[in-house]
């Protein structure tokens, strides 16, 4: 394994153990985890391997292969810089919360795709917290390592996100998606083989990202949360009449509830879809939820529109961005015999308006984060 070798040339010697943890899509549930909803994402086969060996000392020593001549040598974890500053969030947080966590060498090797927006952060995180975990004993169970994750993350990186791609990265089954509930974090796997359904989810890679995104991230929670407090109830997951919150809100607020109500239903019934084995009905609840974030949450962007647009006009059954939105990537439920001609009109649509070609990946549903070694 190349990060064995890596970490060899590193730190010489043997690493004490090799983990991998996945990035993830999310095939419908869109900003909804941070308003204690309904989410459904499952793991990608991309992800982050760290191998990793403990210290005696409290030092973390960090490098990876795809920031070459960039090690870090942290006698501080707050001092920590750019990428190292997730796996660092996470030895702190640790840390913080009175776990016997002392030093480590980490060597990181990365293939979630760049800029896919498929959550190479969490996987970063997760990878190297799960390493931690058996390292020192720690006894974490999954959930309760997502959730450290998640607020090293939103305390330590800065970044005000919800448990989706943290609990998606530790806690998915190869072959299912993994339905959670964001509020009591109860979860389930769903059994998730399109394959033998002639059907594929294919993502499209805007290979944009908007700078706009981390300040747009955070005041839509503060609209959602705004929108809660004028409604009064403790989260948006409790409006129970739509059409009453509706008459009460405008603007914004407005616009969000009506998006993330409505997402949570969506989530439902494409969870009794497929338990019903009517895979190929989720494509019009995903075309739904496109039009829900376009529209009423407004996260989306031209590249995902078009991507999603072109996608449904080549034949998908349906189609929407996925993750935090203004770029990264979109899904597409595809027919298998389908995916060619889905390619050229999304090519071809970005061609016309002069746009660089995205990328395609079809997406197999993985395993969550383990020990490879
Ligand atoms: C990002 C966040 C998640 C979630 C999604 C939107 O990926 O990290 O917590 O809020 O956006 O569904």
């Amino acid at each position: 394994m190349r990060v064995i070798d890596a970490f060899r040339q590193a730190y010489g010697g043997e690493p004490a153990g090799v983990w991998h943890a996945p990035g993830r899509v999310n095939l419908i549930g869109e900003h909804t985890d941070y308003n204690d909803g309904f989410v459904l994402p499952f793991a990608v086969p991309w992800g982050v391997t760290a191998a990793v060996s403990p210290r005696e000392d409290l030092t973390i020593r960090i490098s990876s292969l795809q920031a070459p001549g960039e090690e870090q040598v942290l006698e501080d974890v707050e001092r920590a810089e750019g990428w190292a500053r997730y796996p660092a969030g996470v030895v702190s947080t640790m840390r913080g919360a009175g776990l016997p966590v002392r030093g480590a060498d980490i060597v990181i090797d990365g293939d979630v795709p760049k800029g896919a927006g498929l959550s190479s952060s969490a996987a970063l995180e997760v990878s190297v917290g799960l390493a931690l975990n058996d390292l020192y004993g720690l006894g974490l169970e999954p959930m309760a390592l997502a959730k450290l994750c998640q607020k090293a993350e939103n305390e330590f990186v800065g970044m005000p996100c919800g448990i989706m791609d943290q609990a998606a990265s530790a806690l998915s089954k190869e072959g299912h998606a993994l339905f959670l509930d964001c509020r009591s974090l109860a979860s389930r796997a769903v059994p998730f083989d399109l394959s033998a359904y002639g059907l594929q989810i294919l993502i499209i890679n805007t290979g944009v990202h908007h700078e706009l995104a981390d300040g747009q991230y955070a005041k839509r929670r503060q609209d959602c949360e705004n929108a809660a407090k004028h409604l009064g109830v403790p989260s948006l997951r409790d409006v129970t009449d739509l059409t009453a919150a509706l008459s009460r809100l405008s603007g914004d607020e407005r616009a969000r509830t009506q998006h993330v109500v409505t997402e949570n239903h969506r989530v439902e019934a494409v969870i009794g879809l497929l338990r019903a084995g009517a895979v190929q009905e989720i494509g019009a609840l995903l075309n739904a939820s496109h039009l829900s974030l376009r529209d009423q949450f407004e996260v989306s962007c031209p590249e995902l529109d078009v991507a999603v647009e072109g996608a449904v006009k080549g034949g998908a059954r349906g189609a929407r961005m996925t993750g935090g939105g203004f770029g990264g990537s979109a899904i597409a439920l595809v027919a298998d015999d389908r995916v060619d001609r889905v390619r050229t009109t999304v090519e071809q649509a970005y061609a016309e308006r002069g746009w660089a070609a995205p990328t395609f990946l079809p997406a197999t549903p993985a395993a969550g984060a383990h020990r490879v070694r």
